[in-house]
């Protein structure tokens, strides 16, 4: 059993980490025991204009619920990331922009330059009208003037709400009415792999039915891109005239800071809002514990700036501790499959953070791919997103990092706003597969899903959190009490997280994934009910049911089962049209691998549909399909097994 396997802190990181074992242990327990000491000192890490004198204010009670850090202190995050670097570090690098082809030049941004670029931008887009408290929409690829957008719209306390440049028009759409924003940044094209993608189009078919005021348009390919006269703007044109300082705005640390759209397992995506103060100290801290962060290390956290991952890891948590954060346009197997270590050497990067599914996908390649490049310069991997399996966890630790990099495996969420359960590379004792143990101020606890009773010990059931901490979201945008349905009322007095989880005897925590209807494709959250209503909305489908299937790259794949209309012919031909249909409205990560034409689903005799037996249909497991005795029509199950394509 993996359980077994443990790899020790190598020496040199129990001698020389910020934190040792028996740091994490007495930190830990101050966290817990002594939280308004704790965060008190912790807090100092951030630059604070007025400084708080209230704490933790929050409150898991259904009569008193809220989520409230450090509510009287005022601050702004822009200022924090950029500013206060100045006096020292002004030459400094800030950010490496690696692009999409290695031909093409990058971009190396020192934080002087950063300031510079982020104060012209704040001060276009006030002129522009945009105001302290307004929601601006994000779509842009993964090229600096992201960073510099998310952070103009800090300094001007603007609310971003970035929306992931592989999302569709429609998803876009529905995004920029949810928080009702009335102005979008993009770019004429994004580039991937070889391949452009059409953002400047995308925006234009999203605003077909949502107007907005205005839209900023990077040029990046320079494609030929179409502006509509008095709406588009080129970026450019608009930083041209601006001035290089503007005044940060002071925020307060409950002020919005962004907005991130998320899948749940019911309805439309929830705005996930985060607030100023607890996610400036949250990130900045785990990003500097977790990481072992020194200054002047190359680190490079390879996720999109369109997940949380890219919020906290590549903007947020890094530009505050003043590091070298790396951008990078592309792909992993883009020219080939040694591009991501291509990059650690070409930048001599020293901290690797990434996702298993790039991990697998490149496993699966060969080890020649990477023993070809040198990869010295790592000293510490990363993973994050969903879980790692043992496999991947050894091939990274052996084969990536030579056996000699520590590989500290981040269990958060987009909700957390930074890492929950991690270990701390000079602490932690690391067992392949597990997110090991919590970090300082997170209480996790394990319950029985069904009574709810908190379980001691070795033991596994459904992870909770049991009080805030500073990176916490606040309320899901414009439903206050769906933030509280969601999170707060299955277990009473604490935060559900939506995850399965185990607990050994040495106290080691292990995700087991998603207990509730979200799917988990490539580190890539998927609500299975938005996939459902995406099928639905095609005229020849009656009903469609969509569960998370094992896949050895992706972690999840999407399996769908729909009935078509009266009438309809299951034809090859229809069963391409409604996968392609479903990646036109929500993007190619929605993108089915399985669709299974199913005359009827199996259903209880009160109507409901038996998830449970599609999920094991859709795995192949059919050997235990439990107990089917509550199905209406018990035919149902034998015709889809006797159909499962392939
Ligand atoms: O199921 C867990 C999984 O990803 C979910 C959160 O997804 P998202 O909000 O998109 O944030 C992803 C980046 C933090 C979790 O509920 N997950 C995330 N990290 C891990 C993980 N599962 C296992 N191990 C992890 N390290």
């Amino acid at each position: 059993m993996s359980e077994h396997v443990v790899h020790p802190v190598p020496e040199e990181w129990a001698k020389n980490a910020l934190i040792d074992a028996e740091t994490y242990a007495e930190k830990y327990r101050r966290s817990v025991e002594d939280p308004d000491g704790f965060w008190r000192e912790e807090a100092q890490r951030i630059d604070w204009i007025k400084p708080f004198t209230k704490v933790n204010e929050s409150s898991f009670d259904e009569d008193d619920f809220r989520v409230r850090w450090f509510e009287d202190g005022t601050l702004n995050l822009s200022a924090n990331c950029l500013d206060r670097h100045l006096p020292e570090k002004a030459q400094d690098v800030a950010i490496i922009w690696e692009p999409d082809d290695p031909n093409t030049p990058n971009r190396i941004i020192t934080y002087s330059q950063l300031h510079a670029d982020t104060c012209r931008f704040a001060n276009a887009l006030k002129a522009n009208g945009v105001k302290k408290g307004d929601r601006v929409t994000i779509y842009l690829p993964m090229v600096p003037e992201a960073a510099v957008a998310m952070l103009a719209c800090a300094r001007i306390g603007a609310v971003h709400s970035i929306v992931f440049a592989g999302f569709s028009p429609e998803a876009l759409c529905g995004r920029i009415q949810d928080c009702q924003s009335d102005i979008v940044l993009t770019a004429d094209e994004g580039l991937r792999g070889g391949k452009k993608v059409p953002l400047k189009a995308n925006v234009d078919a999203a605003l077909e039915k949502v107007p907005v005021r205005r839209v900023i348009v990077l040029h990046h390919t320079g494609a030929d891109v179409p502006m509509v006269e008095g709406r588009d703007v080129w970026w450019y044109d608009e930083i041209e005239e601006q001035n290089a300082q503007c005044e940060p705005e002071e925020m307060g640390a409950e002020d919005p800071l962004f907005i991130l759209y998320t899948s749940g397992s019911t309805g439309k995506p929830k705005g996930v809002l985060h607030t100023t103060g607890g996610y400036a100290v949250w990130t900045a801290m785990t990003h500097e514990y977790t990481f072992d962060y020194r200054p002047n290390q190359v680190y490079w956290c390879a996720a999109d700036i369109g997940w949380v991952t890219g919020h906290s890891y590549v903007v947020y948590g890094p530009l505050a501790n003043g590091a070298i954060t790396l951008m990078f346009e592309g792909v992993p197997n883009y020219p080939d499959f040694s591009r991501f270590w291509q990059v650690v050497d070409k930048y001599q990067v020293e901290i690797f953070y990434a996702a298993p599914t790039a991990l697998r996908a490149l496993m699966r390649e060969g080890d020649e791919w990477v023993k070809k490049t040198c990869r010295k310069s790592l000293r510490l991997l990363g993973s994050v997103g969903e879980p790692i399996n043992p496999e991947a966890w050894e091939w990274y630790h052996k084969v990536v990092g030579d056996g000699r990099c520590p590989i500290v495996d981040t269990w958060w969420q987009t909700e957390t706003g930074g890492h929950m359960i991690t270990p701390l590379p000079g602490a932690t004792d690391l067992k392949p597969g597990s997110a090991s143990m919590p970090f300082f101020g997170v209480q996790p606890a394990i319950v029985d899903p069904a009574s709810g009773e908190v379980l001691e010990g070795a033991c596994e059931g459904a992870l909770i959190i049991t009080d805030s901490w500073p990176g916490q979201m606040r309320t899901v945008y414009g439903d206050h009490e769906r933030f509280f349905q969601t999170y707060f009322s299955q277990y009473p007095g604490s935060y559900f997280t939506g995850d399965g989880c185990r607990r050994d005897e040495d106290g080691y925590y292990w995700i087991t994934g998603r207990i509730d209807d979200v799917i988990n494709v490539s580190g890539h959250r998927m609500g299975t009910a938005e996939i459902e209503s995406a099928l639905v909305e095609h005229d020849k489908v009656a009903e469609a049911a969509v569960v998370g299937m094992p896949h050895d790259i992706k972690g999840q794949g999407i399996y769908a089962y729909v009935t078509t209309t009266a009438g309809t012919e299951d034809t090859e031909e229809l069963r391409q049209d409604l996968i392609q249909w479903v990646r036109r409205e929500i993007g190619p990560i929605a993108t089915p691998d399985v669709l299974q034409f199913a005359p009827s689903l199996p259903k209880t005799r009160s109507g409901k549909i038996m998830r449970r037996i599609l999920r094991k249909i859709a795995a192949n497991d059919t050997g235990n399909l439990g107990d089917t005795s509550t199905l209406a029509d018990p035919d149902v199950v034998e015709h889809l097994l006797a159909n499962r394509p392939g």
